[in-house]
C-alpha cells in the first residue's frame, strides 16, 4: 500500500459504451487504500458498467485506470484479478448447488490456498457459514449468500474489492450488518468501492461517497458533504 497519498486506484476521464453507446461519458473517481468508497446513484446511472471498468471486465474507449499509481487501462481482468481486484457481480458470485463448503472450497483449484486454511479465514469470519456448511447456498437467506459471496472473496487476499449492489433483496437491518462486517474489513487493509441503493446505510458507513447519473458523476465527497447536497428530489424521486 503506498504511503505517499497515491491513491489505491483512480479513474480519470473514464467513457466507456456497449456496442458504439456511450454510457460513460468522462469520470473521474479516486480510491484511497484502505477506504470504503460507496457509488450511489439511480438505475442506468452507470454504477455497474464504473465497476466493470474498474475490474477490467470493460475496457474503457476513452480515459485512464490507475492502480497505485500505474497505468492500466485496457489490462485484462485475470491479469487485474492476479494483482487482488476482485469483483462480485450484481446477483451474488455463489454456486447456488454446491455447498457453503464447496464454494468456500472452489478456490483452492484456482490457487495457492489449502482447503484448510480456506475454511479458516471463511468461517472465522463469518460463524454462520460453519454452521451451514453442508447446506446447499442456493438455500441460504439472502444475507448468508452475500457473506458467502464475500467469504469467497476474501480467500483470493484480494488488495481491492468491488462490490455491486451487495444488499439487494436484503432487510434495511440486514443492511446494516452486512456493512458494518464491510467496514471493518478496511481495518485489515482491504480497499472496497461498493455500489449501493441504500443511501441512508452508505451515508453512515462510508469514507467517501461518490453520486452518479446519466454517466456522469455528479457529487462527490465525504458522507456528511454529500448528505447536505443531495437533494431531498433526489432522495425521494430517483427511484422507482
Ligand atoms: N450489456 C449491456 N449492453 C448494452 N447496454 C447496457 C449493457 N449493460 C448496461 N447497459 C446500459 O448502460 C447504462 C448503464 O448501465 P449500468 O448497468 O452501468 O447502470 P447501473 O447504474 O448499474 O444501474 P442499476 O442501478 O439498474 O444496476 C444503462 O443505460 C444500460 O441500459
Ligand atoms: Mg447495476
Amino acid at each position: 500500500m503506498p504511503v505517499d497519498g497515491t491513491p489505491l486506484l483512480e479513474l480519470r476521464g473514464v467513457k466507456a459504451a456497449y456496442e458504439k453507446v456511450e454510457v460513460l461519458h468522462g469520470i473521474d473517481i479516486v480510491v484511497p487504500g484502505g477506504a470504503l468508497v460507496a457509488i450511489l446513484g439511480p438505475n442506468g446511472a452507470g454504477k455497474s458498467t464504473t465497476l466493470r471498468v474498474m475490474s477490467g471486465l470493460m475496457k474503457p474507449t476513452a480515459g485512464q485506470v490507475l492502480l497505485e499509481g500505474f497505468d492500466v487501462t485496457g489490462t485484462s481482468a485475470e491479469q487485474l484479478a492476479e494483482t487482488g481486484v476482485c469483483l462480485i457481480p450484481e446477483g451474488r458470485g455463489i454456486f447456488p448447488n454446491l455447498t457453503v463448503r464447496e464454494n468456500v472450497l472452489m478456490d483452492t483449484y484456482t490457487g495457492h490456498r489449502h482447503a484448510r486454511d480456506l475454511e479458516e479465514i471463511a468461517f472465522e469470519r463469518f460463524p454462520v457459514l460453519r454452521e451451514r456448511s453442508d447446506q446447499l447456498a442456493g438455500t441460504l437467506s439472502g444475507g448468508e449468500q452475500q457473506m458467502l459471496a464475500l467469504s469467497r472473496a476474501l480467500s483470493t487476499d484480494p488488495a481491492l474489492i468491488l462490490l455491486d449492489e451487495v444488499s439487494m433483496g436484503l432487510a434495511p437491518m440486514l443492511v446494516a450488518e452486512l456493512f458494518s462486517v464491510v467496514r471493518e474489513l478496511t481495518t485489515t487493509g482491504v480497499t472496497i468501492v461498493a455500489v449501493e441503493q441504500f443511501a441512508d446505510v452508505v451515508l453512515e458507513f462510508a469514507d467517501s461517497v461518490v453520486v452518479m447519473a446519466h454517466g456522469g458523476v455528479r457529487l462527490a465527497g465525504t458522507p456528511r458533504k454529500v448528505a447536505r447536497e443531495l437533494t431531498a428530489a433526489y432522495l425521494g424521486g430517483s427511484k422507482r
